[in-house]
């Protein structure tokens, strides 16, 4: 069905050429300027603990070079004063990162032709995963009353504009970004860490941050109108509109690019032509750009397009750009904790590498519920199913982009979604491609190793060492299902998912084996357990176990407590232990073993960090 009817050319080119701005002072500016020591930091709310994130700090290169921050500002002074965010701050609550806020003050809607932000960023070190600008919108009209009287409990909700995830290896750059707003709103620029190169340390800074009035240059948002960009009027047949939301059924989008994902947001406009009578096949509608100055560097050309409907040229067959993506329902009533839905390949035969792509999106609004659940890329064999990337609970804030290589073999692909607690959120998944290359994984935080285990499902690929004392099944490891003893610690939901033993009277010991890790690699094992009903005889440990020889690695013991709650049941809790598996020269499985007499050991998120030297 690929009749070409009036196929569209659109005419689009832009410049980001730094041309000297006209002076027009922002009481959002900010330069950080140096008064005598003191880095001024303007209308900025440096203070981010309202929303339970880290904060941005001030300095210089003389003062907060040594303590990671860069070593000149953006203006290439050394004295001259910026704002940064230092991953060792992001990180002090390992292994839970926490993103850093730097907040401009409240302010109205915008109008709709937008306002520009720009600014200068700098970044260095392994260990930031990105600088985000991020658009925080209050549901209050009284904004003064958010910060100033801590009322930020009230809902908000937030949409990225902007985002890199490169170092700049401390040179300073410059962005744009044109934005809109419908409500009172802040904009953040928000660093998150990259845990798994805590040690590196590494920074994200800014400076220079201005605000003007309508897009930035050759920007625009089709909001009001078509900014400095034209319709021509000689050489095509029709023109380009600016459309809010179609009126009319099986074409035209539903809404503008900016709130398609946000339902708190009203929609804004867009361009847009109709293909529709009178339209002839053949006929050109041109959108052209003011005149551009030859630039030095290339420029890149963004925007967004939505194609919808019978009769829009020979795209429609190609493509299927419908605004559409595929959903995980996190909402309905009857799905219960950890079930999981999969879409499945057809059959893989993989003899060389292909990278397997896609975009995921997995975000809640309410950002102090941050368990959603989890996407997965598994391989299924008949026996067993090999999980090669995960990602779970709260994402950034957009569509994130997402690769990973199988290894060659024979299998199912599939891309799997888990339900985590009830919640209100969004896991979506869209644009799957195949390419036949290999890629390194992204996002760095998908990564999994074989002997990795969130215990959702089951104990991945650990297997249970029978042991001859062990008379029921409840006192060696085993899934726990329904679980009323503790919570979940993967999505902080119940009914169970984690591993358990227990015991009421007998002395047990049950082993679980680990499959085999790679030699001359060094690890840090990450995980979380959890005593129940103490009891001083219980040991939990991890064993290295090699070629008949073992090692303990690591030990805890429960602390007696003489009076057991009335009900039997403790207030349990996650505790967290990290253990250092150095290096071996050969091949070796990990054991973890319970031993119980009165009590119970549960065991919850087996992580494996390679190549991790700071792990206690
Ligand atoms: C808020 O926005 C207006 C116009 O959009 C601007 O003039 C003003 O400087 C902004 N900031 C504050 C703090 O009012
Ligand atoms: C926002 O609008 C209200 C009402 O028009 C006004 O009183 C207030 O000063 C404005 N705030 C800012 C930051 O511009
Ligand atoms: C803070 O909010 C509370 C509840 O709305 C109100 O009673 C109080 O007067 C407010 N205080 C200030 C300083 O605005
Ligand atoms: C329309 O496009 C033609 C061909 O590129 C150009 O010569 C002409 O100047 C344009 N006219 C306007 C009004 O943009
Ligand atoms: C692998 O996953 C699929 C999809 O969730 C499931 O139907 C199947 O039972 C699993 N196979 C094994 C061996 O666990
Ligand atoms: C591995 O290390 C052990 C001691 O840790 C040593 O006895 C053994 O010979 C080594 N094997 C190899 C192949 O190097
Ligand atoms: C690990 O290193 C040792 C000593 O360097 C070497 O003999 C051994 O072959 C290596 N093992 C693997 C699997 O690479």
């Amino acid at each position: 069905m690929s009749s070409a009817r009036a196929p569209l050319v659109v005419l689009l080119a832009a410049s980001s050429i730094w041309l000297p701005l006209a002076v027009s002072q922002s009481a959002d500016d900010c330069a950080f300027d140096n008064e005598g020591g003191t880095i001024s930091t303007c209308n900025l709310v440096m203070n981010a603990t309202p929303f339970r994130l880290k904060s941005w700090k001030t300095g210089t290169g003389i003062t907060t070079n040594y303590r990671g921050g860069p070593g000149v500002d953006a203006q290439q002074s050394n004295e001259g004063g910026y704002a940064f965010a230092s991953t060792s701050d992001m990180l002090q609550d390992f292994p839970l990162p926490t993103k850093a806020w730097m907040i401009t003050s409240p302010n109205n809607s915008t109008d709709s032709l937008g306002r520009c932000l720009e600014f200068a960023f700098a970044s260095e070190g392994l260990c930031v995963e990105s600088l985000e600008v991020l658009m925080v919108m209050y549901k209050t009209n009284d904004v003064d009353e958010i910060f100033f009287n801590n009322t930020l409990t009230k809902d908000y909700q937030v949409m990225s504009l902007w985002r890199t995830r490169q170092s700049t290896k401390a040179e300073w750059k410059k962005a744009q970004v044109t934005f809109s707003a419908p409500t009172p709103h802040s904009l953040v620029f928000s660093a998150s860490p990259d845990k798994r190169f805590a040690s590196r340390g590494g920074y994200v800074a800014v400076d220079d941050i201005t605000f003007t009035e309508g897009p930035c240059s050759n920007e625009c948002l089709f909001d009001r109108d078509l900014c400095t960009w034209t319709n021509n009027d000689t050489a095509d047949n029709f023109d380009w509109s600016i459309g809010r939301s179609s009126t009319k059924i099986g074409t035209g989008p539903s809404k503008d690019q900016g709130s398609s994902l946000n339902t708190f947001v009203t929609t804004g406009g867009y361009a847009y032509v109709d293909s529709s009578y009178p339209r002839l096949p053949g006929d050109k509608a041109w959108l052209v750009s003011a005149a551009l100055q030859p630039t030095a560097v290339p420029l890149c050309v963004k925007f967004w397009i939505n194609i919808y409907g019978g009769g829009t040229g020979n795209f429609r067959s190609e493509y299927d750009i419908d605004d559409m993506y595929m959903k995980f329902d996190l909402h309905c009533y009857r799905n219960r904790p950890r079930e999981t839905a999969a879409l499945v390949s057809k059959p893989f035969t993989l003899t060389s590498d292909v990278c397997l792509s896609f975009w995921v999106y997995m975000s809640t609004t309410i950002l102090s519920h941050i368990h959603i659940g989890a996407l997965r890329v598994v391989l299924m064999y008949e026996a067993k199913n090999v999980t090669v990337w995960r990602l779970q609970n709260q994402q950034l804030t957009d569509w994130t982009y997402s690769q990973v290589t199988p290894p060659n073999t024979n299998s199912y692909v599939a891309i799997e979604g888990v339900q985590g607690p009830r919640v209100i959120g969004l896991m979506a998944l869209d644009d799957i491609a195949v390419y036949p290359l290999s890629c390194p994984l992204e996002p760095a935080t998908a990564a999994v190793q074989e002997a990795d285990c969130p215990f959702d499902q089951d104990l991945c690929q650990w297997k249970v060492e029978a042991d001859g004392r062990s008379s029921s099944p409840t006192m060696m490891w085993h899934l726990a299902l329904n679980s009323k003893v503790l919570i979940d610690h993967t999505f902080n939901a119940d009914e169970g998912g984690f591993a358990y033993i227990e015991s009421f009277n007998t002395d047990q010991k049950s082993r679980m084996k680990s499959p085999f890790l790679p030699a001359n690699t060094t690890f840090c094992l990450a995980l979380w357990f959890s005593d129940i009903y103490e009891d001083n005889a219980a040991k939990l440990s991890v064993i290295r176990s090699s070629e008949g020889r073992e090692e303990t690695l690591w030990t805890v013991s429960q602390n007696v407590i003489t009076d057991l709650p009335v009900s039997g049941y403790t207030t349990a809790t996650w505790r967290y232990a990290q253990v250092l598996l150095p290096s071996h020269n050969t091949t070796y499985q990990l054991v973890i073993e319970g031993e119980v007499t009165r009590s119970a050991w549960a065991v919850d998120d087996i992580l494996l960090i390679p190549g991790r030297t700071d792990c206690i």
